[in-house]
């Protein structure tokens, strides 16, 4: 099979979706792989360390669209959508529920799309969003001390406290993967931090993993509202894998935070869960409403490529692998797990919380699959 790994063109997007080593997997493995130039560079992989392993290097997303299977990292983007074939294979993050633009575009090409978001283990666990997942809930923390900063147009708080000085206070909604990284990092910085799910055993697993530094509670309306009003920082990591994600925290609430507040969304590829969210990039990450400034970029994990792109791979590869050397028809037959992850697939909608959302029919993929 010719495997094409294009350069990402999202907003400060810099992983890939191969390294070097799992490229030799794939050229070991009898397929040829092209590498579009410079798509590992800013993730410490050049062309000579691809070339290396037997890739081949293709100037042009014009050329590499040509490839029968493309993995990469984030969805396609506008020019890219022109350069999707019929039966192609794609592989990368989509987040279809919340992009009805991208979920048209990808039915018309009649490509096979798998999204690493769907995929799923035999626990039912996400195992290609949690290596993102942990990034970005350590960085949510990291950019939340950030942006505290009165130099930043933050309330001036620092969120460690020192001696005689109360620390700042961290909501996290959400206590999954991102949730959890999110509560290592703010507790380690010696914030004051309250975690909510509805998930009462997720919220056990809290309690006795962190102990009685991090203060759990139950997710409704009403906890929601009272933590986030006490609070400098907010940080929203609820899923419902594949759905668009449910707003937990509405206008009227938010005005109750104090003006300078932070809210950090990390739900936002999902569609994000505050009322007042909208997708934001790297280059223009932040900004305000009713004093209260928002944080919604959709690829946070790109901006520390070297650690992500390799976290990434060590999860996607074993997958992308499956389906290069069975095909896709049979790696998704033999993998229930990865047939979890098919969202479109020669012009059906695959996904069944995709299309509820979004209002197409829903196919199973097990009708596709025949
Ligand atoms: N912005 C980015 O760059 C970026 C990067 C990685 C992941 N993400 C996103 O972060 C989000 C969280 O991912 P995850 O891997 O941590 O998911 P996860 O499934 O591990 O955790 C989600 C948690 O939300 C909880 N939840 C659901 N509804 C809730 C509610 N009403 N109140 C409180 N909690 C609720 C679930 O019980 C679960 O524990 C996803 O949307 C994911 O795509 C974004």
């Amino acid at each position: 099979m010719i495997i094409g790994i294009p350069k990402e063109i999202k907003n400060h997007e810099y992983r890939v979706g191969a390294t070097p080593s799992l490229v030799r997997q794939f050229v070991e493995a009898g397929h040829e792989v092209w590498v579009q130039a410079n798509a590992g560079e800013k993730s410490g992989f050049d062309n000579e360390m691809f070339l290396s392993v037997g890739a081949k290097i293709v100037e042009t997303a014009k050329e590499l669209y040509e490839a029968e299977m493309i993995i990469k990292v984030k969805e396609p983007q506008e020019s890219e959508f022109s350069l999707l074939k019929k039966g192609q294979i794609l592989f990368c993050y989509l987040h279809l529920a919340p992009d009805p633009i991208q979920t048209k575009h990808l039915i018309e090409s009649q490509v096979v799309a798998i999204a690493y978001e769907t995929v799923t283990d035999e626990c039912g666990r996400l195992p290609l969003l949690i290596p993102m997942s942990e990034i970005a809930g350590r960085l949510a923390i990291q950019i939340g001390a950030t942006y505290l900063q009165l130099n930043n147009n933050g309330k001036g708080v620092l969120l460690g406290g020192v001696p005689g000085v109360a620390p700042a206070r961290v909501t996290i909604i959400g206590g999954g993967v991102a949730g959890t990284e999110s509560a290592r990092m703010a507790l380690g910085l010696g914030a004051d931090v309250t975690i909510l799910d509805r998930d009462l055993n997720r919220l056990r697993t809290l309690d006795s993993l962190f102990g009685p530094s991090l203060k759990t509670l139950y997710s409704s309306a009403t906890s929601i509202e009272e933590s986030i009003e006490r609070s400098d920082l907010v940080v929203g990591s609820v899923l419902i894998p594949g759905k668009t994600a449910p707003k937990l925290v509405s206008r009227p609430m938010l005005k109750k935070m104090a003006p300078g507040s932070l809210i950090v969304d990390i739900s936002i590829d999902q569609g994000g869960c505050f009322e007042t969210s909208r997708p934001t990039t790297h280059t223009d990450p932040t900004y305000v409403v009713d004093g209260i400034i928002h944080y919604c970029v959709t690829n946070i994990p790109g901006a520390c490529a070297r650690t992500s792109t390799q976290a990434l791979t060590n999860a996607t590869g074993n997958y992308a692998l499956m389906i290069a050397n069975k095909g896709w028809k049979k790696a998704l037959i033999d993998h229930q797990g990865l047939r979890k992850g098919l969202n479109v697939c020669l012009g059906q909608l695959t996904n069944e919380p995709v299309a509820d959302d979004l209002g197409y029919p829903y196919v199973p993929p097990e009708t596709v699959l025949g």
